[in-house]
């Protein structure tokens, strides 16, 4: 199977989201989009535009200058306008063993069964501030602890990969821990919140990348996570992220979704799915 080196969006600035470019003269909004591209390499074209174009406007109302061109004088100005801007056009919500079921299934089934291999390595792919791959890490510990595990998150947001490298959690990312799981791989901190334990800050690694862009190791990884972060994508680049995603996967490894996604073509890209949001690579 051959895959795209990049990923491109289908072209929109030819589309106008109804309501919102309707009647300007020029697409201020992709000439936006362009310019946070070069200023920090986020690429906000590649989410649905009408979603992505309202938060923009209503965000750029809120700081008192909704005239786009002029707001983008101020992104290349004033570097924490940027910062907060990022933070509130890429969404990197996330928290401790968020859908727990999900982290059950790994638990119960996957890991018993990639075991035997006697090393697993497992990627995060759009980790955020690094919650996803700290709660996977813990539930290795408990399951697998004589398996060697090596855990890698990727985001694009060197912001979040850098929180995400300490292994700190506030009370409200534990609030549906397992108590005795958070006791046990998390240490309280005087200040409140939690810290990663040093066994499973040995588990993972965080480095910054664009999923749709970096070069992706051929069957590399025996799991992969990628969770709440393509429901903001358009379809066209979500399959092709999806195709990219099963590509580092190894014969017989397992790729999890959100469990409000699901991958369009599973049959076409070599998967079984043996529950919703699970697929197993043939
Ligand atoms: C909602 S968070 C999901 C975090 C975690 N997977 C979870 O389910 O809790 C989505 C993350 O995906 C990241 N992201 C979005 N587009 C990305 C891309 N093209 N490459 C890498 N990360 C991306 C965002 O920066 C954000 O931190």
């Amino acid at each position: 199977m051959t895959l795209p080196a990049r990923i491109s969006a289908p072209p929109r600035a030819a589309t106008p989201s109804a309501g919102f470019s309707a009647g300007l003269k020029a697409d201020d909004f992709a000439a936006l989009c362009e310019l946070v591209r070069t200023l920090c390499g986020v690429d906000l074209a590649q989410y649905k535009r009408a979603q992505m174009e309202r938060r923009v406007r209503t965000w750029t109302q809120r700081r008192g200058t909704p005239d786009l061109g002029e707001y983008g004088k101020r992104l290349r100005t004033e570097p924490e306008e940027l910062d907060a801007f990022l933070d509130r056009v890429t969404i990197n919500v996330s928290h401790l063993w968020r859908h727990e079921d999900q982290f059950e299934a790994l638990r119960r089934s996957i890991l018993p069964e990639l075991a035997p291999k006697g090393r697993i390595r497992i990627w995060s792919a759009g980790s955020s501030y690094g919650a996803e791959a700290y709660t996977i890490a813990a539930v290795c510990r408990e399951t697998v602890p004589h398996v060697r595990v090596e855990i890698q998150g990727t985001d694009l947001d060197k912001r979040m990969v850098a929180r995400a490298r300490t292994g700190v959690f506030t009370p409200e990312d534990a609030r549906t821990a397992p108590p005795r799981m958070l006791e046990r791989h998390f240490s309280p901190r005087p200040e409140g919140g939690w810290v990663a334990t040093p066994e499973l800050q040995r588990m993972v690694r965080f480095e910054t990348g664009d999923l749709l862009r970096m070069p992706v190791p051929a069957e590399r990884y025996d799991v992969v996570f990628c969770r709440n972060t393509v429901i903001y994508f358009t379809e066209a680049v979500r399959d092709a992220l999806h195709q990219r995603l099963v590509k580092a996967l190894t014969p017989g490894g397992y790729l999890l979704v959100g469990t409000s996604e699901r991958v369009a073509d599973p049959r076409g890209l070599g998967l079984t799915s043996p529950f919703h949001f699970i697929y197993r690579k043939s």
